[in-house]
């Protein structure tokens, strides 16, 4: 959940510099968030998500989260192309994305895997 606070900074600074309308600087800020939301993603896709998806009460729920990270990417790599205007898509996609795992995954996570021994979570395979 500390990452998500660092990636939504992090995205609140693209923000501001798409609202400036410098292209280096925009490249500059996404390249930031891209830098900490791809190490992310792909160590909740390796590590909790790999759990939970054996449960077949979570697979299609996993299997959303995972689409929304193909999203992100998506909007993340229009904006850095120059489409300036799929930010706000992407800012909206990313907060939802996050109240999902914070207050929907991450809960139901400690209950199903039996309880608060996140050690495993934190791997980056
Ligand atoms: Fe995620
Ligand atoms: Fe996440």
């Amino acid at each position: 959940m500390a990452e998500h606070d660092d990636i939504v900074n992090l995205a609140g600074d693209l923000r501001r510099a798409v609202e400036r309308g410098d292209p280096d600087e925009i490249r500059a800020a996404a390249d930031k968030v891209r830098a900490a939301l791809d190490p992310h993603t792909g160590s909740e896709e390796r590590s909790l998500f790999a759990q939970m998806r054996k449960d077949p009460e979570f697979t299609d729920h996993i299997d959303s989260l995972c689409r929304e990270h193909e999203l992100l990417e998506g909007h993340l790599t229009r904006i850095e192309a120059g489409d300036h205007a799929a930010y706000p898509l992407f800012e909206r996609l990313l907060r939802n994305h996050i109240d999902r795992e914070d207050n929907g995954l991450f809960p139901a996570a400690a209950i199903a895997l039996d309880g608060p021994d996140w050690e495993w979570v934190t791997e980056r395979a």
